[in-house]
Protein backbone atom coordinates (compact mmCIF):
# COMPACT_ATOMS: atom_id res chain seq x y z
CA UNK A 1 0.00 0.00 0.00
CA UNK A 2 1.36 3.39 -1.01
CA UNK A 3 1.93 5.94 1.81
CA UNK A 4 -0.42 8.04 0.55
CA UNK A 5 -3.43 5.54 0.85
CA UNK A 6 -1.79 4.92 4.81
CA UNK A 7 -2.48 8.46 5.31
CA UNK A 8 -5.95 8.49 4.37
CA UNK A 9 -6.74 5.35 6.35
CA UNK A 10 -4.55 6.46 9.49
CA UNK A 11 -5.41 10.34 8.97
CA UNK A 12 -8.93 10.16 8.15
CA UNK A 13 -10.65 7.11 9.07
CA UNK A 14 -9.19 5.47 11.83
CA UNK A 15 -9.34 7.99 14.31
CA UNK A 16 -12.97 9.27 14.04
CA UNK A 17 -13.62 5.17 14.40
CA UNK A 18 -11.77 4.71 17.13
CA UNK A 19 -13.44 7.59 18.87
CA UNK A 20 -16.80 6.46 18.00
CA UNK A 21 -15.98 3.02 19.12
CA UNK A 22 -14.36 4.36 22.30
CA UNK A 23 -17.20 6.48 23.01
CA UNK A 24 -19.40 3.92 22.94
CA UNK A 25 -17.72 1.19 24.52
CA UNK A 26 -17.23 3.65 27.39
CA UNK A 27 -21.01 4.75 27.05
CA UNK A 28 -22.30 1.25 27.03
CA UNK A 29 -20.15 0.39 30.33
CA UNK A 30 -21.58 3.49 32.56
CA UNK A 31 -25.12 2.34 31.37
CA UNK A 32 -24.04 -1.29 32.28
CA UNK A 33 -23.11 0.11 36.07
CA UNK A 34 -26.63 1.76 36.08
CA UNK A 35 -25.89 5.22 36.36
CA UNK A 36 -28.14 6.09 33.51
CA UNK A 37 -30.14 4.04 31.52
CA UNK A 38 -30.14 4.40 27.67
CA UNK A 39 -33.60 6.06 27.39
CA UNK A 40 -32.80 8.89 30.03
CA UNK A 41 -29.92 9.21 27.90
CA UNK A 42 -31.44 9.48 24.15
CA UNK A 43 -32.19 13.16 23.62
CA UNK A 44 -28.56 14.15 25.16
CA UNK A 45 -27.01 11.42 23.18
CA UNK A 46 -28.46 11.52 19.91
CA UNK A 47 -27.05 15.64 19.61
CA UNK A 48 -24.22 14.95 20.30
CA UNK A 49 -23.54 11.44 18.08
CA UNK A 50 -25.77 13.89 15.43
CA UNK A 51 -23.22 16.75 15.50
CA UNK A 52 -20.31 14.11 15.27
CA UNK A 53 -22.12 12.62 12.54
CA UNK A 54 -22.35 15.74 11.06
CA UNK A 55 -18.51 17.13 11.32
CA UNK A 56 -17.17 13.94 9.88
CA UNK A 57 -19.65 13.88 6.82
CA UNK A 58 -18.74 17.30 6.26
CA UNK A 59 -14.74 16.54 6.81
CA UNK A 60 -15.48 13.30 4.07
CA UNK A 61 -16.48 15.44 1.76
CA UNK A 62 -14.50 18.37 1.87
CA UNK A 63 -11.49 15.77 1.26
CA UNK A 64 -13.46 14.00 -1.52
CA UNK A 65 -13.98 17.11 -3.12
CA UNK A 66 -10.58 18.76 -2.55
CA UNK A 67 -9.20 15.73 -4.78
CA UNK A 68 -12.20 15.87 -7.08
CA UNK A 69 -12.36 12.26 -6.49
CA UNK A 70 -9.54 11.67 -8.31
CA UNK A 71 -6.47 9.06 -7.74
CA UNK A 72 -5.68 9.38 -3.94
CA UNK A 73 -2.04 9.24 -4.73
CA UNK A 74 -2.20 12.88 -6.53
CA UNK A 75 -3.27 14.41 -2.78
CA UNK A 76 -1.20 16.89 -1.94
CA UNK A 77 0.99 16.66 1.23
CA UNK A 78 -1.04 20.17 2.51
CA UNK A 79 -4.21 18.29 2.04
CA UNK A 80 -3.03 14.98 3.99
CA UNK A 81 -2.27 17.69 6.86
CA UNK A 82 -5.49 18.65 6.59
CA UNK A 83 -7.25 15.90 7.25
CA UNK A 84 -5.05 14.80 10.27
CA UNK A 85 -6.24 18.29 11.76
CA UNK A 86 -10.14 17.51 10.93
CA UNK A 87 -9.59 14.06 12.03
CA UNK A 88 -7.98 14.88 15.09
CA UNK A 89 -10.90 17.77 15.55
CA UNK A 90 -13.42 15.02 15.14
CA UNK A 91 -11.79 13.09 18.09
CA UNK A 92 -11.12 15.48 20.43
CA UNK A 93 -15.19 16.53 20.07
CA UNK A 94 -16.45 12.70 20.87
CA UNK A 95 -13.82 12.80 23.98
CA UNK A 96 -14.93 16.11 24.91
CA UNK A 97 -19.07 14.47 24.14
CA UNK A 98 -18.34 11.69 26.31
CA UNK A 99 -16.70 13.96 29.29
CA UNK A 100 -20.06 16.06 28.96
CA UNK A 101 -22.22 13.01 29.13
CA UNK A 102 -20.16 11.87 31.97
CA UNK A 103 -20.17 14.72 34.02
CA UNK A 104 -24.17 15.51 33.80
CA UNK A 105 -24.02 12.33 36.16
CA UNK A 106 -21.92 12.88 38.34
CA UNK A 107 -23.49 15.24 41.65
CA UNK A 108 -21.75 16.96 43.94
CA UNK A 109 -19.46 18.66 42.15
CA UNK A 110 -16.29 20.36 42.60
CA UNK A 111 -17.90 21.64 45.99
CA UNK A 112 -20.07 18.77 47.56
CA UNK A 113 -20.32 20.47 50.73
CA UNK A 114 -22.28 23.29 48.78
CA UNK A 115 -25.13 21.18 47.74
CA UNK A 116 -26.07 19.98 51.27
CA UNK A 117 -28.38 22.19 53.70
CA UNK A 118 -26.96 23.97 56.35
CA UNK A 119 -26.86 22.27 60.02
CA UNK A 120 -27.99 19.58 58.73
CA UNK A 121 -25.43 17.62 60.52
CA UNK A 122 -24.86 19.66 63.25
CA UNK A 123 -24.53 17.90 66.17
CA UNK A 124 -24.64 14.38 65.27
CA UNK A 125 -22.20 11.58 66.23
CA UNK A 126 -21.15 9.84 63.36
CA UNK A 127 -19.56 6.08 62.90
CA UNK A 128 -18.01 5.34 59.39
CA UNK A 129 -16.55 2.05 58.53
CA UNK A 130 -13.32 2.04 56.69
CA UNK A 131 -12.96 5.46 57.31
CA UNK A 132 -8.93 5.43 56.92
CA UNK A 133 -9.38 5.51 52.94
CA UNK A 134 -10.70 6.03 49.96
CA UNK A 135 -14.93 7.28 49.59
CA UNK A 136 -14.78 6.50 53.80
CA UNK A 137 -12.30 8.90 54.71
CA UNK A 138 -13.48 11.38 52.83
CA UNK A 139 -17.08 11.05 54.17
CA UNK A 140 -16.09 11.55 57.42
CA UNK A 141 -13.99 14.90 56.13
CA UNK A 142 -17.40 15.86 54.33
CA UNK A 143 -19.22 15.03 57.54
CA UNK A 144 -16.75 16.75 59.92
CA UNK A 145 -16.51 19.74 58.03
CA UNK A 146 -20.67 20.04 58.07
CA UNK A 147 -19.98 20.31 61.64
CA UNK A 148 -21.04 16.62 63.15
CA UNK A 149 -20.41 16.52 66.74
CA UNK A 150 -18.25 13.54 66.24
CA UNK A 151 -17.54 11.71 63.34
CA UNK A 152 -15.99 7.81 64.66
CA UNK A 153 -13.32 6.81 62.29
CA UNK A 154 -13.82 2.84 62.45
CA UNK A 155 -10.85 1.30 61.26
CA UNK A 156 -9.37 -2.16 61.03
CA UNK A 157 -5.73 -1.04 61.76
CA UNK A 158 -5.54 1.63 64.50
CA UNK A 159 -2.29 2.91 62.62
CA UNK A 160 -3.81 3.49 59.42
CA UNK A 161 -6.83 4.81 61.51
CA UNK A 162 -4.39 7.43 63.29
CA UNK A 163 -3.08 8.79 60.28
CA UNK A 164 -6.46 9.55 58.48
CA UNK A 165 -7.70 11.06 61.46
CA UNK A 166 -3.96 13.20 61.62
CA UNK A 167 -4.67 13.98 57.81
CA UNK A 168 -8.23 14.83 58.32
CA UNK A 169 -7.57 17.29 61.42
CA UNK A 170 -4.98 18.94 59.13
CA UNK A 171 -7.66 19.77 56.29
CA UNK A 172 -10.62 20.31 58.69
CA UNK A 173 -12.14 23.78 57.85
CA UNK A 174 -11.30 26.09 60.83
CA UNK A 175 -14.77 27.35 61.60
CA UNK A 176 -15.87 23.75 62.20
CA UNK A 177 -12.69 23.06 63.79
CA UNK A 178 -14.18 22.99 67.26
CA UNK A 179 -17.34 21.63 66.41
CA UNK A 180 -16.40 18.46 65.13
CA UNK A 181 -14.29 15.71 67.11
CA UNK A 182 -12.74 13.21 65.17
CA UNK A 183 -11.72 9.73 66.98
CA UNK A 184 -10.69 6.01 65.87
CA UNK A 185 -12.08 3.27 66.84
CA UNK A 186 -10.45 -0.35 66.44
CA UNK A 187 -12.97 -2.63 64.20
CA UNK A 188 -11.73 -5.44 61.53
CA UNK A 189 -15.27 -6.51 60.08
CA UNK A 190 -13.11 -9.94 59.52
CA UNK A 191 -13.40 -10.73 63.09
CA UNK A 192 -16.60 -11.38 65.09
CA UNK A 193 -14.75 -10.76 68.15
CA UNK A 194 -12.91 -7.33 67.17
CA UNK A 195 -16.46 -5.96 66.18
CA UNK A 196 -18.01 -6.52 69.62
CA UNK A 197 -15.00 -5.37 71.30
CA UNK A 198 -15.54 -2.25 69.37
CA UNK A 199 -19.08 -2.02 70.69
CA UNK A 200 -18.29 -2.79 74.26
CA UNK A 201 -15.73 0.05 73.75
CA UNK A 202 -18.59 2.50 72.99
CA UNK A 203 -20.96 1.22 75.18
CA UNK A 204 -17.97 2.33 77.87
CA UNK A 205 -18.20 5.67 76.65
CA UNK A 206 -22.00 5.95 76.90
CA UNK A 207 -22.06 7.97 79.90
CA UNK A 208 -19.45 9.94 78.98
CA UNK A 209 -19.33 11.11 75.20
CA UNK A 210 -21.05 9.02 72.86
CA UNK A 211 -24.45 8.75 74.43
CA UNK A 212 -25.91 7.39 71.33
CA UNK A 213 -24.85 6.78 67.04
CA UNK A 214 -26.63 8.96 64.98
CA UNK A 215 -25.33 7.84 61.77
CA UNK A 216 -24.03 4.73 60.94
CA UNK A 217 -21.94 4.31 57.57
CA UNK A 218 -21.65 0.80 56.64
CA UNK A 219 -18.69 1.66 53.77
CA UNK A 220 -16.03 -0.72 54.72
CA UNK A 221 -15.56 -2.38 51.66
CA UNK A 222 -13.05 -5.30 50.17
CA UNK A 223 -12.67 -6.91 46.65
CA UNK A 224 -10.55 -10.66 46.94
CA UNK A 225 -9.68 -11.91 43.87
CA UNK A 226 -8.53 -14.89 46.02
CA UNK A 227 -10.68 -17.43 47.97
CA UNK A 228 -9.83 -16.45 51.24
CA UNK A 229 -11.72 -17.92 54.31
CA UNK A 230 -11.38 -15.86 58.07
CA UNK A 231 -10.91 -17.32 61.14
CA UNK A 232 -14.70 -16.94 62.06
CA UNK A 233 -15.01 -19.64 58.98
CA UNK A 234 -16.82 -16.99 56.37
CA UNK A 235 -15.16 -16.12 52.71
CA UNK A 236 -13.41 -12.39 53.27
CA UNK A 237 -15.48 -10.68 51.58
CA UNK A 238 -18.81 -11.78 52.64
CA UNK A 239 -17.87 -11.31 56.12
CA UNK A 240 -16.33 -7.54 55.52
CA UNK A 241 -18.99 -6.30 53.26
CA UNK A 242 -22.05 -7.75 54.53
CA UNK A 243 -21.83 -10.41 57.80
CA UNK A 244 -19.58 -8.02 60.25
CA UNK A 245 -21.62 -4.85 58.98
CA UNK A 246 -24.45 -6.96 60.37
CA UNK A 247 -23.24 -8.03 63.45
CA UNK A 248 -22.03 -4.25 64.25
CA UNK A 249 -25.77 -2.85 63.69
CA UNK A 250 -27.39 -5.44 65.41
CA UNK A 251 -24.91 -5.34 68.62
CA UNK A 252 -25.54 -1.65 68.63
CA UNK A 253 -29.07 -2.12 68.71
CA UNK A 254 -28.64 -4.52 71.04
CA UNK A 255 -26.20 -2.54 73.44
CA UNK A 256 -29.08 0.63 72.96
CA UNK A 257 -26.36 2.58 70.98
CA UNK A 258 -28.36 2.68 67.79
CA UNK A 259 -31.70 3.69 69.68
CA UNK A 260 -34.68 3.14 67.35
CA UNK A 261 -37.28 5.89 67.56
CA UNK A 262 -39.83 7.83 65.59
CA UNK A 263 -39.39 11.30 66.78
CA UNK A 264 -35.50 11.33 65.64
CA UNK A 265 -34.70 8.17 63.83
CA UNK A 266 -31.11 6.97 63.80
CA UNK A 267 -29.66 6.50 60.27
CA UNK A 268 -27.80 3.39 58.93
CA UNK A 269 -26.15 3.54 55.50
CA UNK A 270 -25.57 0.43 53.40
CA UNK A 271 -22.56 0.86 50.81
CA UNK A 272 -23.64 -1.38 47.84
CA UNK A 273 -22.67 -1.59 44.11
CA UNK A 274 -24.56 -1.54 41.15
CA UNK A 275 -22.86 -4.74 40.42
CA UNK A 276 -25.36 -6.43 42.60
CA UNK A 277 -27.39 -6.98 39.50
CA UNK A 278 -24.47 -9.79 38.55
CA UNK A 279 -25.44 -11.49 41.20
CA UNK A 280 -29.36 -11.42 40.27
CA UNK A 281 -28.07 -12.45 36.62
CA UNK A 282 -26.41 -15.05 36.98
CA UNK A 283 -27.35 -16.54 40.27
CA UNK A 284 -31.02 -15.27 40.22
CA UNK A 285 -30.14 -13.25 43.70
CA UNK A 286 -28.72 -14.41 46.69
CA UNK A 287 -27.16 -17.56 46.88
CA UNK A 288 -28.04 -18.44 50.40
CA UNK A 289 -27.16 -22.13 50.03
CA UNK A 290 -23.62 -21.15 49.20
CA UNK A 291 -23.01 -17.96 50.48
CA UNK A 292 -19.12 -18.85 50.88
CA UNK A 293 -18.83 -20.54 47.91
CA UNK A 294 -17.33 -23.48 49.65
CA UNK A 295 -19.78 -26.22 49.04
CA UNK A 296 -18.79 -27.13 45.57
CA UNK A 297 -22.06 -25.28 44.31
CA UNK A 298 -21.28 -22.11 42.97
CA UNK A 299 -17.71 -21.75 41.61
CA UNK A 300 -15.80 -18.63 43.08
CA UNK A 301 -15.23 -15.52 41.25
CA UNK A 302 -14.19 -12.12 42.23
CA UNK A 303 -17.08 -10.03 41.08
CA UNK A 304 -20.07 -12.77 41.69
CA UNK A 305 -18.90 -13.04 44.80
CA UNK A 306 -18.69 -9.14 45.34
CA UNK A 307 -22.19 -8.99 43.58
CA UNK A 308 -23.34 -11.25 46.19
CA UNK A 309 -21.98 -9.52 49.20
CA UNK A 310 -23.49 -6.09 47.48
CA UNK A 311 -26.77 -7.49 46.71
CA UNK A 312 -26.72 -9.06 50.68
CA UNK A 313 -25.87 -5.13 51.39
CA UNK A 314 -29.78 -4.13 49.81
CA UNK A 315 -31.39 -6.69 51.41
CA UNK A 316 -29.99 -6.05 54.36
CA UNK A 317 -30.81 -2.42 53.99
CA UNK A 318 -34.63 -3.09 52.29
CA UNK A 319 -35.22 -5.69 55.97
CA UNK A 320 -33.68 -3.37 58.22
CA UNK A 321 -36.19 -0.80 56.91
CA UNK A 322 -39.10 -3.38 57.71
CA UNK A 323 -38.43 -4.20 61.00
CA UNK A 324 -37.66 -0.72 62.06
CA UNK A 325 -40.29 0.85 60.28
CA UNK A 326 -40.47 4.63 61.03
CA UNK A 327 -38.25 4.53 64.03
CA UNK A 328 -35.01 3.49 61.85
CA UNK A 329 -33.87 5.01 58.87
CA UNK A 330 -32.19 2.06 56.38
CA UNK A 331 -30.26 3.04 53.10
CA UNK A 332 -28.63 1.33 50.45
CA UNK A 333 -26.24 3.64 48.35
CA UNK A 334 -24.36 3.03 45.08
CA UNK A 335 -21.79 5.76 45.40
CA UNK A 336 -21.11 5.62 41.39
CA UNK A 337 -17.46 4.26 39.66
CA UNK A 338 -15.21 5.88 42.23
CA UNK A 339 -11.43 6.02 41.49
CA UNK A 340 -10.35 4.67 45.31
CA UNK A 341 -8.03 1.89 45.89
CA UNK A 342 -10.63 -0.54 45.98
CA UNK A 343 -8.70 -2.45 43.12
CA UNK A 344 -5.66 -3.26 44.90
CA UNK A 345 -6.31 -7.14 45.60
CA UNK A 346 -7.77 -7.39 41.75
CA UNK A 347 -6.01 -9.56 39.23
CA UNK A 348 -3.07 -8.06 37.93
CA UNK A 349 -4.33 -7.21 34.83
CA UNK A 350 -6.89 -5.17 36.01
CA UNK A 351 -5.25 -3.32 38.55
CA UNK A 352 -2.28 -2.77 36.52
CA UNK A 353 -4.72 -1.73 33.19
CA UNK A 354 -6.34 0.55 35.85
CA UNK A 355 -3.14 2.48 36.57
CA UNK A 356 -1.97 2.57 33.01
CA UNK A 357 -5.24 3.83 31.70
CA UNK A 358 -5.05 6.08 34.37
CA UNK A 359 -5.46 9.31 31.62
CA UNK A 360 -8.41 7.92 30.22
CA UNK A 361 -10.08 6.14 33.77
CA UNK A 362 -9.92 9.24 35.29
CA UNK A 363 -11.88 11.33 33.06
CA UNK A 364 -14.70 9.08 33.12
CA UNK A 365 -14.60 7.52 37.47
CA UNK A 366 -15.72 9.87 40.14
CA UNK A 367 -13.23 11.49 42.42
CA UNK A 368 -13.11 10.37 46.10
CA UNK A 369 -15.23 13.70 46.63
CA UNK A 370 -17.49 12.77 44.28
CA UNK A 371 -18.38 10.06 45.27
CA UNK A 372 -18.38 10.47 49.13
CA UNK A 373 -20.92 13.11 48.16
CA UNK A 374 -23.26 10.13 47.63
CA UNK A 375 -23.00 9.44 51.12
CA UNK A 376 -23.06 12.23 52.59
CA UNK A 377 -26.34 13.03 50.44
CA UNK A 378 -27.99 9.91 52.33
CA UNK A 379 -26.78 11.00 55.36
CA UNK A 380 -28.64 14.00 55.04
CA UNK A 381 -31.38 13.84 52.67
CA UNK A 382 -35.11 14.13 54.05
CA UNK A 383 -37.04 10.80 54.59
CA UNK A 384 -40.05 9.54 55.49
CA UNK A 385 -39.51 6.76 57.83
CA UNK A 386 -43.24 5.79 57.81
CA UNK A 387 -42.87 4.92 54.11
CA UNK A 388 -41.80 2.26 52.38
CA UNK A 389 -39.65 1.61 49.52
CA UNK A 390 -41.61 -0.66 47.18
CA UNK A 391 -41.72 -2.19 43.57
CA UNK A 392 -43.84 -0.43 41.39
CA UNK A 393 -44.56 -2.79 38.98
CA UNK A 394 -45.14 -1.30 35.59
CA UNK A 395 -48.41 -1.15 33.07
CA UNK A 396 -51.07 -4.39 33.48
CA UNK A 397 -50.87 -4.67 30.20
CA UNK A 398 -46.78 -5.09 29.16
CA UNK A 399 -47.61 -7.67 32.27
CA UNK A 400 -43.52 -6.76 33.00
CA UNK A 401 -41.99 -5.84 35.89
CA UNK A 402 -39.46 -3.00 34.83
CA UNK A 403 -37.87 -0.95 37.35
CA UNK A 404 -39.10 1.77 37.25
CA UNK A 405 -36.57 5.26 37.66
CA UNK A 406 -37.39 8.22 39.61
CA UNK A 407 -34.82 10.46 38.42
CA UNK A 408 -36.53 12.30 35.92
CA UNK A 409 -39.73 12.85 38.35
CA UNK A 410 -39.74 15.35 40.79
CA UNK A 411 -38.33 14.83 43.96
CA UNK A 412 -40.54 13.89 46.24
CA UNK A 413 -40.52 15.83 49.93
CA UNK A 414 -39.16 12.89 51.87
CA UNK A 415 -37.96 9.41 49.90
CA UNK A 416 -39.35 6.51 51.52
CA UNK A 417 -37.35 4.14 53.91
CA UNK A 418 -35.30 1.46 52.60
CA UNK A 419 -34.60 3.34 49.07
CA UNK A 420 -31.55 2.60 47.26
CA UNK A 421 -29.96 6.16 46.27
CA UNK A 422 -27.60 7.06 43.40
CA UNK A 423 -26.55 10.19 42.79
CA UNK A 424 -28.36 11.35 45.42
CA UNK A 425 -31.72 10.19 43.79
CA UNK A 426 -33.60 6.95 44.82
CA UNK A 427 -33.35 4.42 42.14
CA UNK A 428 -35.71 1.34 41.79
CA UNK A 429 -33.45 -1.69 41.93
CA UNK A 430 -34.38 -5.39 40.62
CA UNK A 431 -37.56 -6.68 41.61
CA UNK A 432 -35.43 -9.64 43.11
CA UNK A 433 -34.58 -6.79 45.81
CA UNK A 434 -37.79 -6.28 46.74
CA UNK A 435 -38.92 -9.85 47.53
CA UNK A 436 -39.38 -9.63 51.30
CA UNK A 437 -39.41 -13.80 51.92
CA UNK A 438 -35.44 -13.61 50.54
CA UNK A 439 -34.37 -10.63 52.60
CA UNK A 440 -35.46 -12.12 55.87
CA UNK A 441 -34.17 -15.36 54.97
CA UNK A 442 -30.84 -13.74 54.45
CA UNK A 443 -31.83 -11.36 58.20
CA UNK A 444 -32.20 -14.81 59.91
CA UNK A 445 -28.82 -16.54 58.32
CA UNK A 446 -26.70 -13.54 59.04
CA UNK A 447 -28.04 -13.97 62.81
CA UNK A 448 -27.25 -17.89 62.88
CA UNK A 449 -23.73 -17.27 61.22
CA UNK A 450 -22.55 -14.12 63.25
CA UNK A 451 -23.64 -15.91 66.58
CA UNK A 452 -26.63 -13.61 67.65
CA UNK A 453 -29.16 -16.84 67.54
CA UNK A 454 -28.43 -17.79 70.46
CA UNK A 455 -28.52 -14.88 72.70
N1 LIG B 1 -14.81 2.64 44.40
C1 LIG B 1 -15.88 2.31 43.71
O1 LIG B 1 -15.94 2.52 42.49
C2 LIG B 1 -17.07 1.69 44.39
C3 LIG B 1 -18.20 1.42 43.61
C4 LIG B 1 -19.32 0.87 44.22
C5 LIG B 1 -19.29 0.61 45.58
N2 LIG B 1 -18.18 0.87 46.32
C6 LIG B 1 -18.22 0.56 47.76
O2 LIG B 1 -17.84 1.70 48.51
C7 LIG B 1 -17.22 1.29 49.72
C8 LIG B 1 -15.90 2.00 49.90
O3 LIG B 1 -15.05 1.60 48.84
P1 LIG B 1 -13.71 2.38 48.44
O4 LIG B 1 -13.73 2.47 46.97
O5 LIG B 1 -13.54 3.60 49.25
O6 LIG B 1 -12.61 1.30 48.84
P2 LIG B 1 -11.16 1.47 49.48
O7 LIG B 1 -10.52 2.72 49.05
O8 LIG B 1 -10.47 0.18 49.22
O9 LIG B 1 -11.49 1.58 51.04
C9 LIG B 1 -12.06 0.51 51.70
C10 LIG B 1 -12.01 0.74 53.18
O10 LIG B 1 -12.58 -0.43 53.80
C11 LIG B 1 -11.67 -0.90 54.77
N3 LIG B 1 -11.78 -2.31 55.02
C12 LIG B 1 -11.57 -3.35 54.17
N4 LIG B 1 -11.70 -4.50 54.82
C13 LIG B 1 -11.99 -4.21 56.11
C14 LIG B 1 -12.22 -4.96 57.27
N5 LIG B 1 -12.14 -6.29 57.28
N6 LIG B 1 -12.49 -4.32 58.42
C15 LIG B 1 -12.53 -2.98 58.46
N7 LIG B 1 -12.31 -2.19 57.40
C16 LIG B 1 -12.03 -2.81 56.25
C17 LIG B 1 -10.29 -0.55 54.22
O11 LIG B 1 -9.34 -0.58 55.27
P3 LIG B 1 -7.81 -0.99 55.00
O12 LIG B 1 -7.13 0.25 54.53
O13 LIG B 1 -7.34 -1.44 56.33
O14 LIG B 1 -7.81 -2.07 53.98
C18 LIG B 1 -10.56 0.85 53.70
O15 LIG B 1 -10.53 1.78 54.74
C19 LIG B 1 -17.08 -0.22 49.64
O16 LIG B 1 -18.12 -0.82 50.37
C20 LIG B 1 -17.23 -0.52 48.16
O17 LIG B 1 -17.74 -1.81 47.94
C21 LIG B 1 -17.06 1.41 45.76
Amino acid sequence: MDTTALAWFFGLLLPPLVAVLYSIAMLSMYAGFCEWTVSEKLPSLAWRLGLLGGAAAITYSDRYATTHGSNISETSRMEISMMVIESALIWVLSFYFLLETRLEDIVGGTDPNGRVPKDCIKGKIVLVTGANAGIGKETARQLANLGAAKVILACRSPKRGQDAMEELRKNQQEDTMKLSQLMVLECDLGSFDSIRKAVDFLKGRQLEDIPKIDVLILNAGVMMNDHVMTKDGCETMMQANLLGHYLLTRMLLAKNMLKPNKKNPPRVLHLSSSTYQIAVSHHGGMDMDDLFCNKGKRQYSLFGQYAQSKLGNILFAKELARRYKDKLVSLAVHPGLVRTDVTRNMPFILYYGNLACAIFMKQLQKTVAQGAWCSVSGATISVDAGLMSTHELDTPESGTAEPEDSTDKEEPKGIPNGSYLQNGKVRQTDTYTYLEADARKLWDLSEKIVGLEQE
